[in-house]
């Protein structure tokens, strides 16, 4: 059973605050649990970070005792734990994205155990699955058997989160996040970067060239539904939790193809051309859409937005950020 009761008191600690999750986790977990009881946390210095983030500390959370002094200060009771390389900039340097993504990971949970941590979440990814899996509908227990760095540790991650969870008791739980689409954090160097980037070069009016050709289908996900589905894992009563690994998150499948064409119907001057570069091959080792009937069943899962309703709001809301 989860160790520290903090109904009333709870301190929660998210690592890697600024990136893309990071961004809006930040907010809605505030709204949550007041605007103090979350603590952002970031490589970057304070300096360089909006004011509003605050509080915040600069951490590199492969530093493990500056890690732990933040845990035992601020009294932490739970860790969101979202820092990582994610799949194309981790081919450019898989050794510092193994470092990084997986030794961060073991101080967390070990870390986690030490000083009771009541709950801590860790994303996982569609790219644990690879050329061998399914394609379509890929299932929760299917081959994760990846083709990059990144999926590798995540594939490893889940199972460490197991064992931590298995062996120590600690409720550490995790999504398979689809690529993400949001307006206001930048995602950063992944596969599915391109169903953001596109956006950002349509309100300006510029064309884009797509780094993927325009039949690559894809699990994405509206960051809305991303946050939510984050909120309602991590509130789930602890016995509903039946996966330890990683649940399967699922909410759209679309090519750039379908993509262009929805943007075209709001912004029909736009043009797209497509260029494929090194991040097709690992596209093309991934699902095309992916079966959650795991999250459905065990905690209560279902997406919000469609592919019309998310290129609708990702313009509205990029339309009001580039008039501010
Ligand atoms: N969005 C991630 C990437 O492309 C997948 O989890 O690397």
């Amino acid at each position: 059973m989860p160790s520290k009761i903090d109904m009333n008191n709870t301190k929660i600690l998210v690592i890697g605050a600024c990136g893309q999750i990071g961004t809006e986790l930040l907010v809605a977990l505030r709204k949550r649990n007041g605007h103090d009881n979350v603590i952002a946390t970031d490589i970057h210095y304070r300096e360089n970070v909006s004011p509003e983030i605050a509080p915040y500390y600069k951490l590199d959370v492969l530093n493990t005792d500056a890690l732990e002094a933040l845990i035992v200060d601020l009294e932490i009771t739970q860790i969101y734990h979202l820092a990582a390389v994610l799949s194309a900039k981790g081919e450019s340097n898989p050794t510092l994205a193994w470092d990084l993504n997986m030794n961060s990971l073991l101080s967390v949970l070990d870390l986690s155990v030490k000083h009771k941590i009541s709950k801590v979440f860790w994303p996982s990814s569609i790219a644990v699955f690879g050329p061998d899996s399914v394609k379509e509908n890929c299932p929760q227990q299917g081959v994760t058997e990846p083709s990059t760095v990144y999926g590798i540790s995540k594939a490893a991650g889940e199972q460490w989160c197991k064992y931590y969870f298995e062996k120590y008791g600690l409720d550490v739980r995790s999504l398979r996040y689809p690529g993400l689409i949001s307006y206001t954090g930048a995602p950063g160097g992944g596969t599915t970067d391109y169903a953001v980037d596109i956006f950002h070069h349509a309100i300006k009016g510029e064309s884009y060239t797509c780094f993927l050709n325009e039949q690559t289908a894809l699990p994405m996900m509206f960051m809305q539904d991303a946050i939510n589905a984050t909120l309602q894992l991590m509130d789930a009563p602890y016995k509903g939790i039946k996966v330890r690994t990683a649940y399967n998150l699922s909410a759209l499948s679309f090519t750039p193809e379908e993509l262009e064409k929805e943007i075209k119907s709001l912004i029909p001057e736009f043009s797209v051309s497509y260029a494929p570069d090194f991040r097709q091959a690992i596209a093309d080792s991934w699902p095309a859409s992916i079966d959650d009937s795991a999250a459905r069943r065990d905690w209560g899962w279902k997406p919000s937005y469609n592919l019309k309703a998310m290129v609708r709001e990702m313009l509205e809301n990029l339309w009001v950020l580039q008039a501010e």
